[in-house]
């Protein structure tokens, strides 16, 4: 396998669809759940209502054949790729997808990205974002915002990680599911 790492960005038109929100983010979710760890994926999804940011790790055929399945998928417009080349280690043992919310500690997290006004990747470097994904997928779901329309579509989808097997990479249960 060449390992290689994919950093990249795509704005968020599930709305602009007229799709409700939470279940789209959670049929999306559910897709890296099922899809990734067979595939020997990697890496980090966050979302708000405007964009989607991620990070994904992995041989590079399969790399590339899931950017081009988001890419063709119409809940995402405008696929950015910031960054992609070898790596000789990954960063994640495991997929994680998380909620870039406001909330104290996300917000502390985005001033310190210099992001004044919450996730923003069109100001964000291929680093800075790696760095900001890196962080965020290392916080508790307690430490995440909560997603506001939630309350009256499908259950919340804060973070949930998907943790690989050892060898088989066969999806074990996710560590942290906060669903209604
Ligand atoms: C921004 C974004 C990121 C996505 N990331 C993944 C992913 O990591 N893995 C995945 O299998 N599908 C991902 N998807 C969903 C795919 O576009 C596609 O719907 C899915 O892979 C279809 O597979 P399924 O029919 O087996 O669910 C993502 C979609 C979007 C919009």
């Amino acid at each position: 396998m060449y390992l290689h790492r994919l950093v990249y960005y795509s704005e968020n038109k599930i709305r602009d669809l007229g799709l409700p929100l939470a279940k789209e983010l959670k049929a999306i979710v559910l897709s890296g759940q099922k899809n990734n760890p067979a595939a020997g994926i990697t890496g980090v999804l966050a979302f708000n209502d405007q964009y989607f940011v991620g990070v994904i790790e992995g041989d590079r055929r399969r790399l590339s054949s899931l950017l081009m399945r988001i890419a063709r998928d119409k809940r995402a417009a405008n696929l950015t790729v910031l960054s992609a080349g070898e790596i000789d280690e990954r960063r994640f043992d495991d997929w994680t997808s998380v909620y870039a919310g406001h909330s104290e500690t996300v917000d502390r997290l985005y001033l310190r990205f210099g992001l004044t006004q919450g996730l923003d990747p069109g100001r964000m470097s291929a680093d800075s974002l790696f760095a900001l994904l890196d962080a965020l997928s290392r916080l508790e779901a307690g430490q995440l915002a909560r997603h506001p329309t939630s309350a009256t579509e499908h259950g919340e989808v804060i973070k949930v990680t998907t943790v690989f097997a050892g060898g088989s990479q066969e999806p074990r249960k996710p560590l942290e599911t906060v669903a209604r």
